[in-house]
C-alpha cells in the first residue's frame, strides 16, 4: 500500500467497544502550541484498555484514538511554540492527551504521527531508546499529581543524597506508576518506604526504596510501623498506586504519630466505601483542571523536570518492559494482555 504524504495509519476506535482498526487518515498540522510527532514507541496504561473497551473516561466522539505515551521524533512545530529545543528532528517523549480533547483523533497515540502540547514534551537523550523512554510521560505525570498534593515541593534542586531524612510511603511501587513515584521522591531527596510482592522487592530497591514490605505479609503493617519506630520518623505523605485503600488509609494514620495530618494521595478511583479520618488527607490523582494553570503545571513536569532528569541520569526506565513488535496491528492484542493483569511490566507497541 502506498502512503501519501499527507496521510499516515493509525489504530482507529470506530465506534465504543472497539476493536482498534488500522487505516490511513490524513496527518494534522500541529496548531500554535503543538508539535507533530512521529510515533516510534507507545507505551500503554490501563486507561487506554478502558477507553478502547467501555469509552470511558471522556472517549466522547468517534473515530477515535487512544493512549498517550509516546517517544518519538518532532516532525513539525505550532507557529506559537516558545521552546528553542523543541524543534523539528528533535528525539522527545511526549504525553499524548486524547482523553483532554475528548478522544479527539489527532490527540491519541497510537498512530504513526500525533498532535501533543509542546508543554507535555521532553527531550529523549541519544542514550535512551523510544521504547525506554515512552513508559515516563503519564506515569511521571501522575506520579508528580499525587506528590504535589502531599506537598513534595515542585523544584529542580534536589536534596543531596541523604540530606533529608523524610520517608515517604509508596504502596503498590511495582505497578508503573508506583515505580515512577518512587524514582521521583527519590530523586527529590526523599527515603523511600515502598510495598510490593516478594519477587519485586529487590528491583523496587533498585529504584530507591530504602526499605521494602511484601504488601501480601499479614502483618505488613506492623512490620512498616516497626521500620518506622526503629528509623525514628514519622510519615505524613503517602502515595498509593495500586492496593488496598482503607488499609493504607488506616496505616498513615498511625504513621504519621503526633502529627496533625497525613495526606495520602490516590491514583486509581476512590473507593467509595473509603472512609479516611479527619486526620489523613486523600485525593484522587488529577492535574489543574484549569487549562492554563494545567499547561503551565505539564510544563514543569515535562519541559522542565522530567528532560532535566533524563539528561542528568536520575531515572531509570521502569518497570520491566515487554516490547510488542509488529507496530499498529498488533495494539489490540497488546492491550488485551494489559487488561489482563500485569505484574512489574510495561507493554510498549514499537512501530
Ligand atoms: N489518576 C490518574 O491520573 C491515573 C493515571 C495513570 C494510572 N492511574 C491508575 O493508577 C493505577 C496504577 O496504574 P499502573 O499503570 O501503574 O498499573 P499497573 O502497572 O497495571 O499495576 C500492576 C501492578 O499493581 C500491583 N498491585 C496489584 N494489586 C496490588 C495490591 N493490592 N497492593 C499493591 N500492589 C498491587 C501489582 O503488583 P505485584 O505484581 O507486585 O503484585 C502489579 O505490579 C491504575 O488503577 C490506573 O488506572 C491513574
Amino acid at each position: 500500500m502506498s502512503v501519501s504524504s499527507a496521510q499516515h495509519q493509525a489504530a482507529i476506535l470506530l465506534q465504543k467497544g472497539g476493536p482498534l482498526v488500522v487505516q490511513l487518515r490524513d496527518t494534522p498540522k500541529p496548531g500554535p502550541h503543538e508539535l507533530l510527532v512521529e510515533v516510534h514507541a507507545v507505551a500503554l496504561n490501563p486507561v487506554d484498555h478502558y477507553q478502547r473497551d467501555v469509552g470511558a473516561p471522556l472517549v466522547e466522539q468517534y473515530p477515535s484514538i487512544v493512549s498517550s505515551d509516546v517517544g518519538g521524533v518532532v516532525a513539525s512545530i505550532g507557529s506559537e511554540v516558545q521552546s528553542t529545543s523543541l524543534k523539528p528532528g528533535v528525539r522527545v517523549v511526549a504525553l499524548a492527551s486524547s482523553f483532554y480533547y475528548r478522544g479527539a483523533p489527532n490527540y491519541g497515540a497510537l498512530q504513526r504521527y500525533v498532535v501533543v502540547r509542546a508543554e507535555c514534551a521532553a527531550l529523549l537523550p541519544d542514550s535512551w531508546s523510544f521504547v525506554e523512554g515512552s513508559v515516563f510521560p503519564l506515569a511521571t505525570f501522575t506520579a508528580w499529581n499525587g506528590w504535589k498534593f502531599t506537598g513534595v515541593p515542585p523544584t529542580l534542586v534536589s536534596a543531596p543524597a541523604g540530606a533529608k531524612k523524610e520517608v515517604v510511603l509508596v504502596w503498590g511501587a511495582s505497578s508503573s506508576v508506583g515505580t515512577v513515584a518512587v524514582q521521583a521522591a527519590k530523586v527529590m531527596g526523599y527515603t523511600v518506604y515502598a510495598t510490593a510482592s516478594a519477587q519485586h522487592l529487590d528491583y523496587i530497591k533498585s529504584l530507591g526504596a530504602t526499605r521494602m514490605f511484601d504488601y501480601k505479609a499479614e502483618d505488613v503493617g506492623s512490620q512498616i510501623k516497626n521500620a518506622a519506630k526503629e528509623d525514628g520518623v514519622n510519615i505524613t505523605k503517602g502515595y498509593l498506586a495500586q492496593g488496598d485503600q482503607q488499609l493504607v488509609v488506616d496505616l498513615m494514620n498511625e504513621l504519621k504519630g503526633q502529627e496533625a495530618k497525613a495526606k495520602l494521595a490516590i491514583a486509581p478511583l476512590v473507593d467509595p466505601e473509603l472512609k479516611p479520618p479527619e486526620t489523613v488527607e486523600t485525593t484522587f490523582v488529577l492535574p489543574p483542571a484549569d487549562v492554563a494553570e494545567r499547561n503551565q503545571w505539564c510544563s514543569w513536569v515535562f519541559n522542565a523536570w522530567l528532560q532535566e532528569n533524563l539528561a542528568g541520569g536520575n531515572l531509570v526506565s521502569s518497570p520491566k518492559i515487554k516490547v510488542v513488535e509488529g507496530g499498529l496491528e498488533s495494539a489490540n492484542e497488546a492491550l488485551d494482555e494489559l487488561r489482563a493483569g500485569v505484574s512489574c511490566l510495561k507493554i510498549v507497541v514499537k512501530l
